[in-house]
């Protein structure tokens, strides 16, 4: 199966509201400009995250036991899975990420630095199924899912995502995974409009790399970022507003925007712990163990068949 079918572009573009799988901010660019949000002062998730993993490395290491692989997905920069790597001892390592150029350069620094790990980069798109080298033994898996990034689908989509982690480990594999908690909304709100327009440019990125996947003649600069918490839905969203009367062309379609008309881009939802527990029960992972930090804004929790 193709990571990208233009097909599934042009069907969002032509619905009502338009919409774009958030999937798609990932090229290079896109993945550089994540990294960048990463670094941003509102952007609180990542660094509270890191934080989460550092202090509670010792209870987390005792927790997870014995790993013999590591399989993290959505790798990206691999930052987060050197870090645990490197006290977990797995003896492989496999990425896998959507952007796979990006992932490969990430998986063979980090095989660099640790020339005992068996790292391994894995191209997939993980709603389409992630299928790894057949030679990964089945036991002792750790799927790893840092991020929050389980907040991009929407529940019935995330519930099935957790049953596919959960298809990929045996009874003596677990999850280790990364949520971000419902909080004030002016906390939130920042974390996906920041000062310095480091999202904006990530939101419009995306129009840019639809460009070339299906040859559209999207401007970057005709279009708004929007963000904003929708409290009902318990998720942060993002949109692309047209600043003017835009019609967009590609070849075979073309859709037009009245002036103030949005493409939703993104969602991210927000989980109190509970609820995501419990998805995680769903699952088949019934022994949780979460760690979170003082202010209750992001959670770690390792998961078990
Ligand atoms: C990669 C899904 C965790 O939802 O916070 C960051 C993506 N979008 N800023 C998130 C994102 C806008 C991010 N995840």
């Amino acid at each position: 199966m193709p990571l990208n079918r233009p097909s599934d572009i042009t069907e969002g573009l032509s619905q009502r509201p338009a919409r774009i799988s958030p999937k798609y901010f990932y090229d290079q660019r896109g993945s550089q400009l994540f990294e960048a949000i990463t670094r941003l002062p509102e952007y609180y998730p990542t660094r509270t995250e890191t934080a989460l993993m550092q202090r509670h490395a010792a209870d987390m290491a005792r927790h997870l036991g014995a790993v013999r692989t590591v399989i993290e997905l959505g790798a990206g920069s691999c930052e987060k899975a050197r870090a645990l790597c490197a006290w977990v001892r797995p003896a492989c390592f496999v990425g896998v990420d959507i952007s796979v150029d990006f992932l490969q350069e990430a998986v063979l620094r980090l095989r660099a630095d640790m020339p005992g790990l068996d790292a391994r980069a894995v191209g997939g798109d993980m709603t389409q199924g992630v299928v790894l080298p057949s030679d990964i033994p089945r036991a002792g898996r750790l799927v790893f899912y840092p991020g929050s990034s389980i907040g991009n689908f929407d529940p019935t989509q995330a519930l099935e995502l957790l049953r596919h982690m959960r298809a990929l480990v045996d009874g003596d594999g677990g999850l280790l995974i990364g949520i971000d908690l419902p909080k004030d909304v002016a906390v939130l709100e920042a974390a996906y409009d920041d000062a310095a327009g480091v999202t904006a440019a990530f939101n419009r990125n995306v129009l840019t790399h639809l460009n070339r996947l299906i040859g559209s003649d999207f401007v970057e600069d005709q279009w708004g970022h929007r963000a904003f918490f929708n409290q009902q839905a318990s998720r942060i969203e993002m949109h692309l507003e047209a600043l003017a009367p835009i019609c967009v062309r590609w070849p075979g379609g073309e859709r037009r925007f009245a002036m103030g008309e949005r493409i939703h881009t993104e969602n991210s939802y927000k989980y109190p712990l509970a609820v995501f527990t419990d998805m995680l029960a769903q699952a088949g992972f019934s022994h949780a163990q979460a760690w979170t930090d003082e202010r209750g804004w992001f959670a770690v929790v390792h998961a078990r068949p």
